[in-house]
């Protein structure tokens, strides 16, 4: 048994579209995984499955806990354990770059407490560590909203960071971003992974990322998994089979 197992795992959407079929892999703790795949091949889907945000058949565990049939507060529990990055980095831009942190550990206090803004001094302290961690310290009682892109997501790190997670998911994290600015936040979640040692899970576009920054690779093509090994060994035919096609400089961050 893994940390992360999917067992016959499979996504339907309602409506009947099948976003990810018969899925069966386990992932270590502490891995580093990269998700590759074309549009609506089911890597967010997949990434949600994890914790039960899409509607899963079959089995996922995660940290011995199956997400499929949970009771809300089954899921609640996993859900706290799994820290979120998105494409678009989610963050409340009117709020200063401390309370977007905060956010991680809005599961941690009672709902008042955050509500009133009432953080607990330890909250707060965890939420300053986090962004010291991404380097982003001195820049905690901006606004969101005066970042760049690239400093924004290292926000959304900081925020994941907070909730002292065991599982990492980030859904297309340097997407938005220019070439420079995604190497440095690869290179921020690569430094997390390796000194924490949290599971993180990455989709990404951009092969070229996938293989400097991650070891194991899995390919979604329809909902199915293609390839899952490592990046070094995907050749040609194991692109083909991924994509559909030959590689092209599009699929490359470096040629851009
Ligand atoms: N909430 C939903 N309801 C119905 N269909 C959905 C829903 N979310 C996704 N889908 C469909 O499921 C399939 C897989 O979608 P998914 O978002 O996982 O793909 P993806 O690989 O992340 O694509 P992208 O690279 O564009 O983000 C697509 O056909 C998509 O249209
Ligand atoms: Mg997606």
């Amino acid at each position: 048994m893994g940390f992360i197992d999917f067992t016959n795992t499979s996504v339907t959407y309602p409506g009947g579209l099948v976003a990810l079929k018969d899925v069966t892999l386990s992932i270590e703790e502490g891995e580093f995984v990269v998700v590759v795949g074309l549009s609506g091949a089911g890597k967010s889907t997949m990434l949600r499955a994890i914790n039960g945000l899409v509607p899963v058949a079959g089995s996922v565990l995660v940290d011995g806990r199956e997400v499929v049939g949970a009771s809300q507060s089954e899921l609640r529990a996993v859900r706290s354990d799994v820290g979120m990055i998105f494409q678009t980095f989610n963050l409340v831009n009117r709020s200063r770059v401390v309370n977007n942190a905060l956010m991680g550990r809005l599961s941690k206090i009672p709902r008042w407490r955050s509500l009133l803004g009432l953080w607990p001094a330890e909250d707060k302290e965890i939420a300053l560590q986090s962004l010291e961690r991404v380097d982003i310290v001195e820049k905690a009682y901006i606004r969101a909203s005066d970042l760049s892109g690239g400093q924004q997501q290292r926000v959304g790190i900081a925020r994941a960071l907070a909730q002292e997670p065991k599982i990492i998911l980030a859904d297309e994290p340097v997407a938005s971003l220019d070439p420079v600015t995604s190497h440095m936040v690869m290179r921020d979640l690569q430094r997390i992974n390796r000194e924490l040692g949290i599971t993180t899970l990455i989709n990404l576009h951009f092969l070229d990322l996938a293989r400097q920054y991650g070891k194991r690779l899995i390919g979604l093509n329809d909902g199915l998994v293609v390839f899952d090994g490592d990046i070094a060994d995907v050749n040609d035919e194991v692109f083909r089979g991924i994509y559909g096609r030959a590689i092209t400089p599009d699929d490359l961050l470096n040629e851009k």
